[in-house]
């Protein structure tokens, strides 16, 4: 089964002033998604920086034929309910996820989207 594309920004500080050697607030979003049960509804990759550093952490999801999402306001606990969303994104035929169709915690989430 394919299953989108989901980078997952592992520079994102969120703002937060860390120490030298402390995980990233994005590195622990990765991390919490790879370690989901579900994590398997996403192809997951990293990446260094999406360009949205005063967002909190960050993410960009893509399909082949479905519109490219940069998505933004994420942490560490929401990576279920981020899988979740990936979830309904493969099912629609072009990626679109109302608000009022992914999961609470995620309604501003969206930064932007792209063309496929
Ligand atoms: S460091 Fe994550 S978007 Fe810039």
């Amino acid at each position: 089964m394919t299953v989108p594309v989901l980078h997952v920004c592992v520079t994102c500080r969120a703002g937060e002033a860390l120490a030298e050697d402390a995980p990233t607030p994005g590195r622990l979003l990765h991390d919490a998604v790879a370690a989901h049960p579900q994590a398997g509804r996403v192809d997951l990759r990293e990446v260094m920086c999406l360009a949205s550093c005063d967002h909190g952490c960050a993410a960009a999801i893509h399909m082949p034929g479905k519109w490219r999402y940069l998505l933004g306001r994420l942490a560490a606990p929401l990576a279920g309910d981020l899988l979740e969303y990936a979830a309904r994104y493969a099912e629609h035929p072009t990626g679109t996820v109302l608000p009022s169709k992914r999961p609470a915690s995620l309604s501003r989430m969206i930064l932007g989207r792209m063309p496929s």
